[in-house]
């Protein structure tokens, strides 16, 4: 099985960008996190971040064919990307989104989100683990 995690802008900032509201944890140690539960599971786990939407776009087509499921934090593109939706939903690959904060305390130009409706699940508000959660929903669904 194989698992692409994408995050959208700003995630590789963790641990400096307001650590208040999205903790003291760096992207290395995300990163670290996500391979370590792949191991421990056997299964292959790819790891994208870019700040710029058509660059989202572009890896989610190229799991086409490759990539049993995706795990995705879109970021702020979550509440303005259409883009990021049809991507998505051209793909048809059983994807998750995930929000590292809880975006329903938040302001409201953070409660529309435009990907989920093509999310099997969302996620939100339970920190890094949230990535592990959505891998073990990925996996799970996988088995059915
Ligand atoms: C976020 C929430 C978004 O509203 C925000 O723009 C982010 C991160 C989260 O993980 O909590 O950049 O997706």
């Amino acid at each position: 099985m194989k698992l692409l995690v994408i995050n959208g802008p700003n995630l590789n900032m963790l641990g400096i960008r307001e650590p208040a509201i999205y903790g003291a944890e760096n992207y290395d140690t995300l990163c670290r996190i996500i391979y370590a539960f792949a191991e421990e599971h056997g299964i292959d786990v790819e790891i994208f971040q870019s700040n710029h939407e058509g660059d989202l776009v572009d890896e989610i087509q190229q799991a086409y064919g490759t990539a049993d499921g995706i795990v995705i934090n879109p970021a702020a593109y979550t509440h303005t990307s259409v883009a990021l939706l049809d991507a998505v939903k051209a793909v048809g690959i059983p994807t998750v989104e995930v929000h590292i904060s809880d975006v329903s305390r938040r302001e409201d130009f953070r409660q529309i989100s435009y990907i989920r409706q093509a999310c099997l699940a969302t996620i939100s508000g339970h920190g890094l683990n949230g990535y592990i959660e959505a891998m073990e929903l990925l996996i799970r669904e996988a088995g059915r």
